[in-house]
């Protein structure tokens, strides 16, 4: 079902009592009626966010899962695990998590089953690198991404996928996409769902923008068609400038 999300990845920031001062701060900001807003804590604080936030608006979702249902996977947090806490939202795919801990899209394909078997929505991220930019090959590299991953499923599972574009290249460089640069990849992701679902249902999918967003340029970014939100990382540790782009629709 496509709607407006505004989901904060707080990545590997805050330690306890920095997210209950965070949450304190969040908890007081107005929250727009027709928009979904998520904060993705690390896993250490998540049970402390979801209790405090149980009676408010602001979903907590986790930044990551393991494939496995339980095993032998030292440091890493199952589906169980997290749908243990209540969660009902999981992070997959995350630039980071591909360039840093060697996450391929085979994997991906598998953590997206697991998700999905667990009854998890899953917001699943993905994006080109500068070089991918600069020899035009942007578009290649992010429909085979999303081919690669998500193909496999019935189009009945789609209402549980929202797909969050962050190119590279703007995540944390202060150089965001312009709005005509994310309007026009998502517009390419939207005819690539498309072309492998059908219309209706590519219709229905959120596709949200993720890399430097901030309250100055949120505004024009979620005015584009085909942009139904962010996917923020640094802004989302200050409460109002999350908020300011939860509220710039
Ligand atoms: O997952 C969102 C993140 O990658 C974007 O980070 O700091 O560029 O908003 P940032």
């Amino acid at each position: 079902m496509r709607k407006n999300i505004v989901a904060g990845n707080w990545k590997m920031n805050n330690d306890l009592s920095e997210t209950e001062t965070l949450i304190r701060e969040l908890k007081l900001q107005n929250k727009p009626a027709d928009v979904e807003v998520m904060i993705a804590p690390s896993f250490t604080n998540l049970l402390q966010a979801f209790n405090t936030l149980k009676e408010n608006p602001i979903e907590v979702v986790a930044q990551n899962m393991h494939f496995a249902e339980s095993g032998a996977y030292t440091g890493e947090v199952s589906g169980p695990m997290l749908k243990s806490l209540g969660i009902k939202t999981v992070i997959l795919g995350h630039s980071e998590r591909r360039a840093y801990f060697g996450e391929t899209d085979e994997m991906l394909a598998k953590k997206v089953d697991a998700a999905l078997e667990n009854e998890f929505r899953v917001i699943f991220c993905f994006g080109e690198e500068l070089k991918d930019r600069k020899a035009d090959n942007h578009e290649t590299i992010v429909e085979s991404q999303i081919k690669n991953a998500l193909f496999h499923l019935d189009a009945s599972a789609l209402k549980n996928i929202v797909l969050a574009y962050e190119p590279v290249w703007a995540i944390g460089t202060g150089e965001t996409a312009s709005p005509e640069q994310a309007q026009e990849m998502h517009a390419f992701i939207r005819k690539t769902m498309a072309d492998n679902y059908g219309t209706d249902v590519a219709d229905g999918v959120s596709i949200l923008y993720g890399g430097s967003v901030k309250p100055n340029n949120a505004k024009e970014i979620f005015s584009k068609p085909d942009v139904d939100g962010g996917l923020i990382g640094g802004a989302s540790l200050n409460a109002e400038d999350f908020f300011a782009i939860a509220n710039a629709f």
